[in-house]
Formats: C-alpha cells, sequence, structure tokens
C-alpha cells in the first residue's frame, strides 16, 4: 500500500480545514489516483489471481478490489468510486476508518497488539466489558465474554445456556441466521448456499416457524408452530434456550413483531428456558436503539454481539445476566485471539463515536428517508414491483416481486439492480430466503448528500433493471 494511502484520513476533510468540498474532493482524488498507480493492479489482475489462489466456496458479491476507503465511499483498485451501502455487511454503522476509531486502534498498537487475555489481561477488555454490561438492557447484573466473529459469539451463548440449565435442546427459526460453524450451521435456518452439502449438524436442534407475512404466517401461527414443536420433538424442559434475531438479517430485515417477543420472553419464562437475542447485524444502533430487541421492551438472558460493535475490526461477544454467565467453569471460555486488545480499544472508540454523533437518533432518521424514498422510487420507477419496504431504524430492506397479483419472488430482478447498481457506482447487498430483497447498511456516518446520491443511483439502477426485463 502506498503511503499516501495509509496517512490519509477523514482528519483531512473539509470540515477540519476549512476546504470547500471540492478541494476536499480534489485531495480524495489525489491519494486515490497516487494509490492506484503505486498499485498498477486492474480488478481483472486480481480476479484470475483469486481463482486459482481462493477457493470458490468464499464468494465475493462484487467483481471489484478495494484499494481505499473512507466513512461512505470506497475506491477499487483502478480508481473506480463507489457509495458503500453495505458497510462491510453491517459492520460499519460507524463508516469506513472513522478517525476516532482508527486513532484508538493506532495507540493501542504503540503498546502491545496481543498478549491472549487468557494469559496476561488487560484494561481494554474489562473497559469494553463495563461499557456493554451498562449498555445491555435489563437492570439485572451482567457480564461479558469477549471472542472474534459472531457464530463464535452464537456458539459460546448456547455453550452457556447448556452450562447454566444443564439442558440441550435449542430452538431456532425458519429463516435465521446464525453463522456459518457447523453448530451454527444447525440453527441457520437456509438451506442454500450454507447449509448444502455439510451435514448432519448437531443434535438437539429445534426449529420453529418465523412469522413472516412472505410465507403468511402471523404471530398466532408462530406460537403455536413453537407450542407444537414442544408436543413433538422438543421437550421443553429439555430445552436450554430460544435463539432468535430481533430483525432477521440474512432472512430478508424482517423484524420480529413486538408481541411475538414478548410472547417468547414468557414462554421462556414458563418454562425455564434463556432466551437468547442474536444482536450480530441489529447491534449497535443500526435500528436505532443499541440493540433491536429494546424497540419491543423485552429483556433477553443473553445477547450475542459482533459487526458494528467495533467499526471494522473482528470482534463479537456474549453480554448476559451475571449468574447465567458464570456457569461454566475457568476455562471453558475464551480462544487465543478472544477480545483481542487492538479491537477492544476500536470497540470503545466506536461506541463513544455513536453517542456523541447521536447515531442512535441518526438512524431512525435515515431509516424514514430510506422508507419514503424507496416507495417513490417503486411507483414512479417500477410499479408493482416493490412488494414490501420493511425495517426498523436505519435497518431497511425493500423485497421484489414479479407483480402485486402473484406477488412471485423476483432474484433475477433483483440481482439485475445490483449489477446495474454497481455498474453506476453504488455497493448493494441482496438478502432473503429468495433472494428477492435488497438491504441497505449504509454507515449511519453518511451525509444526506452521499445518501440522495445513493438512491438516485438505486433509483437509475432499478429503471435498467426494468427495461432489461422488458
Ligand atoms: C444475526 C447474525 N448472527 C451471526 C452471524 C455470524 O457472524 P460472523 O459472520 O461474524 O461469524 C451473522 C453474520 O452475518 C449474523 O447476521
Amino acid at each position: 500500500m502506498s503511503k499516501t494511502v495509509k496517512n490519509s484520513s477523514r482528519k483531512a476533510a473539509p470540515k477540519a480545514k476549512k476546504t470547500t468540498a471540492a478541494e476536499a474532493k480534489a485531495v480524495v482524488d489525489h491519494i486515490v489516483s497516487e494509490a492506484v498507480a503505486a498499485a498498477e493492479l486492474t480488478n481483472a489482475q486480481l480476479i484470475a489471481r483469486r481463482e486459482a489462489a481462493v477457493p470458490r466456496g468464499v464468494a465475493s458479491a462484487a467483481p471489484i478490489y478495494a484499494k481505499y476507503a473512507e466513512n461512505a465511499e470506497m475506491w477499487d483498485v483502478e480508481g473506480n468510486r463507489f457509495i458503500d451501502f453495505v458497510g462491510g455487511i453491517g459492520v460499519l454503522n460507524t463508516g469506513h476508518r472513522h478517525p476516532k476509531v482508527i486513532e484508538a486502534a493506532k495507540s493501542q498498537e504503540d503498546h502491545y497488539t496481543h498478549t491472549s487475555f487468557q494469559v496476561v489481561p488487560y484494561e481494554p477488555y474489562i473497559e469494553l466489558a463495563e461499557r456493554l454490561n451498562a449498555l445491555a438492557p435489563g437492570d439485572a447484573p451482567k457480564k461479558t465474554l469477549l471472542v472474534t466473529t459472531g457464530a463464535e459469539a452464537v456458539e459460546n451463548a448456547v455453550k452457556i445456556a447448556r452450562a447454566a440449565t444443564g439442558r440441550p435442546g435449542v430452538i431456532a427459526f425458519t429463516g435465521g441466521y446464525h453463522g456459518r460453524t457447523l453448530l451454527t450451521l444447525g440453527m441457520t435456518g437456509k438451506v442454500s448456499p450454507y447449509k448444502k452439502d455439510v451435514g448432519p449438524f448437531p443434535a438437539d436442534i429445534f426449529r420453529a416457524p418465523f412469522p413472516n407475512a412472505r410465507d403468511g404466517i402471523t404471530v398466532e401461527d408462530a406460537i403455536i408452530g413453537l407450542k407444537n414443536l414442544f408436543l413433538t420433538d422438543a421437550q421443553p424442559s429439555r430445552v436450554a434456550a430460544i435463539i432468535i434475531e430481533p430483525v432477521l438479517g440474512e432472512g430478508g430485515y424482517v423484524p420480529v413483531p413486538f408481541d411475538m417477543m414478548q410472547q417468547l420472553r414468557d414462554i421462556c419464562d414458563e418454562h425455564g428456558i434463556l432466551l437468547i437475542a442474536d444482536e450480530v447485524q441489529a447491534g449497535f444502533g443500526r435500528t436505532g436503539k443499541w440493540f433491536a430487541i429494546e424497540h419491543s421492551g423485552v429483556v433477553p438472558d443473553l445477547i450475542t454481539v459482533a459487526k458494528s460493535m467495533a467499526g471494522g475490526y473482528p470482534l463479537a461477544g456474549v453480554i448476559g445476566r451475571a449468574d447465567i454467565m458464570d456457569a461454566m467453569e475457568p476455562g471453558g471460555l475464551g480462544g487465543t485471539y478472544g477480545g483481542n486488545p487492538v479491537a477492544c480499544a476500536a470497540a470503545l472508540a466506536a461506541i463513544e463515536a455513536i453517542e456523541e454523533e447521536g447515531l442512535l437518533a441518526r438512524s431512525l432518521s435515515i431509516g424514514e428517508t430510506l422508507k419514503s424514498r424507496f416507495a417513490a422510487i417503486g411507483t414512479r420507477s417500477a410499479p408493482y414491483r416493490f412488494w414490501d419496504i420493511r425495517g426498523l431504524g436505519a435497518m431497511v430492506a425493500v423485497e421484489f416481486v414479479t407483480d402485486f397479483d402473484t406477488a412471485k419472488p423476483d432474484a433475477a430482478f433483483t440481482k439485475s439492480v445490483v449489477a446495474h447498481a454497481l455498474k453506476r457506482g453504488l455497493l448493494l447487498l441482496s438478502c432473503g430466503m429468495h433472494g428477492n430483497a435488497i438491504r441497505v447498511m449504509v454507515p449511519l456516518t453518511a451525509s444526506d448528500a452521499i445518501i440522495d446520491e445513493g438512491l438516485a443511483i438505486f433509483e437509475a439502477a432499478v429503471q435498467a433493471a426494468v427495461a432489461e426485463q422488458a
């Protein structure tokens, strides 16, 4: 990487130096062109090298290779600029290279980068645990375990729930996504591409129906389904935990109705089952609260966190009631890298940025903008194709169908919108059980101007996809 890229940061942006927007753009253009010239790489070269060196199972949604990124913008190795509505799959609520996050990580790197918390512990881990314990909903005392990935957090939440209850069973939901490790794949409720050809999965994992308008499943139906599961397969006194995403992530950005969440809480209390909220994608401001479950007023027993917690660094965790979190023997939890100090410092800075910059409120206003603009774009540019526009806060998705009469999911149209958007400089990512939804994970730090620009490209891409199908 060229020196210029390394040394650049949002600190050089217009506000700090009171330069004009055009001057700031010239600075970034210069940085990017220098970086591109130094790299002398093309996307095509990297695609060829990647095909030879990386297994095809690690798919990439965009055929471009990153060179430089700042807040909600990214440049590829050829110098092409993209507005980023994906944020590394919901990791960048505070944007690419937030100055506070970078500064905190660099300062930590100047002291030590790894000791393994299990050998020589350090304060950033404890400070972050204290912050998370205070942020999590509910009055009971809490404790936090830090790990590295979302799947690892989910695995550990299950281990902790089993140790605390002495029961093996776990209930997850249709369309839920909890990771790609073998235990979490057992909980992930979507076969292709995640579970295809890699079973069998661990025992004692059961699936209940998720309340989803697309499938005509109401909250009442979902609760009947869960209660039937207790009668048919999952003896409730042998169930350790029910795990649910308060807003389905990969499954299509479908929020759990609040009364469903309350009923789950009641059912858990009735049977001594622990309620785990998987907030890996929905947490840290994406929905306008620290944790999406807070919208329902329900207090879970355990919360899994990752992604936007650390502003781009690999860090995850389980936050939970102290008595439950202490169920496992010393040495039963952890891992060599768990709670890496650089990632902890980054997370503390990201949390501070969310607070200082009012990003919870910003999420709500971005969410309103997205919903109203999507509705207008649908009416104007693709009538009867935007079947549903939904979400909580800025965790918004739009679902495409062939027509409103059949409401048939249109994955081909969705793919076409994503491809046309990329060609025009907007990064988008699809989701949903039928691959026919586009979710927005734009940094909450993005300016109105950037969001506007992204939405204008989105509309042009929708028009191009309509024209292609005509
Ligand atoms: C809700 C949820 N849980 C767990 C995971 C797994 O996280 P990771 O990819 O960090 O293992 C994800 C990832 O997208 C997720 O969205």
